[in-house]
């Protein structure tokens, strides 16, 4: 392996500000990171790219701060979570990148790649450890000889330019959307072909080690629709380095976990164990457990403190939240760590992080609290889910049986939390199984199935706040067609413990007097006190009822509907308030244009 590229350790906060400071210099806005929950479609419940917030841009819509844009994006992933604990797995990561919206081109953004990564003022990477790869051209797309000829005219040699298909040198936002070719930058790390030989030995195809991609530029010049590949109204630059992969490779060190800011929270986690540091390294699973504690701590206390601030909870963002936080206060078990000192080793996060991620430290308390409330939380639940199960045992025993049901274990798993692991262990300690296999199934139900309804009501998460502001929704939008006419309907909302968006279609914009108006009629239904009630009906049934609202026809014809007395009825999934009263004081604090036809209310409860 290389040994540092660095002629001293670099830290993650010296990597960020050289990196947005090089991009400043030239004629880049440094934009904040936008906030882990998506806003937007729903599709996804966290931000996983830098470019993800950036996609109306890309796709041609004008960006406030210009057409030159650099940031360090807050990314999460979560698809991967059981390989955290190895060398390079992680759950939150930083993501820095430079866009061009139809501004410069390929010359530039290549250019300035290699200025970055080889100039001494910046990295000083040696020349010689850099190779690139390049599309080679398939589906109607070109070959990108223009890359390629930057590249050899800025002194690469033919041989460290890689040209490979679709699979490796084609960078997409999503199914549909923009996407395009792009040239991929890899370190060489041994300067030695593995046994597989030199001509097969290449980065982005061999994955002995040797390679290490820190650098994608994507030329997003089109914009996939169904099986359409259509020109974007503008050619742009999207670029992404992944932070902590990349501060590995240059200072040397062999895993992620061995860089400025995780190294703290991993030092610490052993300091709290009460074991000796090689006992730690020495132990595959001692060292999976510090990983997996510090990758956690750092993830949760980003979801917490982010602007959005998720909530543990049972759908959503908020079930992902809760299941980092559950695994951590597991492997603190398995670790010899306080529960309670994992907690506090939140402050290491916030301190660390603060200078650039300011929302951090204004969470302190908030992400203390909740991390703490949930390890609270979780404790009850092991010891009434381990008493359960029992009792399924007992049954299983009875009937002659061996395998759990899938969906029970399941059903122990979602409704009271109870790590499966657990489920598992205990049934083998009793000499019986569990049907991973239907447990599966009903998991990746369950998931598909928080996703889509978080996205249809708007809501972050099911937390107390945000169903009272769920609620409020709806009767902003019956008093909105009181006072403005009944043609107007919800076009969305967007609703967090902290506030609530909703959008709605109106021609202009609305004068102060019906601002007020529709803030009193919500207060005057609040102050009425009226029950909010739910039942199930045909959609027929809901029509004939006058129930207004987006609902989707594909359930079996049946849909749920919520009345809150005269003032409201509309189809909906829940969460609400039982009583209106418990709302308490509605204010609208912005009528603003959101786009053609579209109005958009922020408003606040207290
Ligand atoms: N959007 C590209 C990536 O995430 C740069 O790799």
């Amino acid at each position: 392996m290389t040994d540092t590229l660095m002629t001293r350790e670099l830290t993650t906060a010296e990597l960020r500000s050289k990196y947005l400071e090089f991009f400043r210099a030239r004629g880049h806005a440094v934009i904040p990171s936008a906030s882990l929950v998506p806003d937007g479609d729903g599709s996804v419940l966290f931000t996983t790219a830098g470019m993800h917030p950036l996609v109306p841009y890309l796709m041609g819509a004008p960006h406030p701060a210009g057409t030159r844009l650099a940031d360090s994006q807050k990314c999460v992933r979560t698809n991967d979570i059981e390989e955290v604990g190895d060398l390079t797995h992680l759950t939150f990561f930083e993501m820095l990148g430079n866009w061009s919206l139809g501004d410069y081109g390929k010359k530039e953004s290549i250019g300035w790649s290699y200025e970055f990564l080889t100039g001494e003022e910046h990295l000083g990477i040696s020349k010689d450890l850099i190779w690139v790869t390049v599309f080679e051209g398939e589906d109607g797309v070109p070959r990108d000889e223009e890359a390629a000829d930057i590249w050899r005219s800025l002194g690469f040699p033919d041989d460290r330019i890689i040209f490979l298909g679709r699979e490796h040198n084609w960078w997409a936002a999503g199914p549909e959307g923009p996407c395009g070719p792009d040239t991929e930058i890899f370190i060489d790390r041994t300067q030695t072909p593995c046994a597989e030989g030199a001509d097969k030995c290449l980065p982005g195809v061999c994955d002995c080690g040797r390679w290490f991609e820190v650098w994608n530029n994507v030329f997003m010049s089109y914009n996939k629709q169904g099986e359409d590949l259509l020109d974007l109204p503008r050619k742009n630059i999207d670029t992404g380095m992944g932070m902590e992969r990349t501060l590995a490779v240059l200072n040397g060190v062999e895993s992620v976990y061995e860089t400025s800011s995780l190294k703290l929270i991993v030092d610490r986690m052993i300091a709290l164990s009460g074991k000796a540091r090689d006992e730690v390294y020495g132990d595959e699973r001692l060292l999976k457990a510090v990983r997996v504690l510090s990758d956690h701590l750092r993830t949760a206390t980003f979801m917490i403190g982010d602007e959005m601030s998720v909530r543990p909870s049972n759908t959503g963002q908020g079930y992902v939240l809760r299941r980092i936080i559950r695994r951590a206060v597991r492997y603190c078990d398995v670790l010899g760590v306080e529960p309670a000192d994992w907690v506090e080793a939140a402050n290491l996060v916030i301190d660390d992080y603060g200078d650039h991620y300011e929302e951090l430290v204004k969470a302190r308390e908030t992400i203390l609290a909740e991390l703490g409330g949930e390890k609270d939380r979780f404790s009850a639940t092991l010891a009434k889910g381990t008493k359960m199960l029992e009792k399924e045992i007992e049954r299983l025993n009875a009937e002659g049986k061996t395998v759990l049901e899938g969906d029970v274990g399941f059903r122990l798993y979602d409704t009271y939390g109870f790590p499966v692991e657990f489920t598992v262990e205990l049934l083998e300690e009793a000499g019986l199984a569990l049907d991973m296999d239907r447990f599966e199934a009903a998991f990746a139900e369950h998931q598909e199935k928080s996703k889509s309804e978080a996205a249809k009501s708007g809501l972050a998460d099911d937390s107390e706040e945000s169903v009272r502001y769920h609620t409020a929704t709806h009767l902003l939008h019956s008093a909105l067609r009181k006072v403005l006419g009944d043609h107007v309907h919800q076009r969305g909302s967007n609703i967090n413990r902290d506030r609530m968006r909703f959008d709605f279609n109106f021609e202009r914009a609305m004068t102060k007097e019906e601002v007020a108006e529709t803030e009193a009629l919500v207060q005057k239904w609040i102050d009425e006190d009226i029950p909010v009630e739910t039942e199930v009906v045909t959609v027929e049934q809901a029509r004939e009822k006058g129930a207004i609202g987006l609902f989707n026809d594909k359930y079996g014809g049946e849909v749920s509907i919520y009345q809150i007395g005269d003032a409201s009825l509309e189809f909906c999934g829940g969460p609400h308030v039982k009583r209106t009263s418990e709302i308490g004081t509605f204010k609208i604090k912005k009528e603003q244009s959101s786009s053609a036809g579209v109005r958009r209310i922020r408003a606040l409860i207290s």
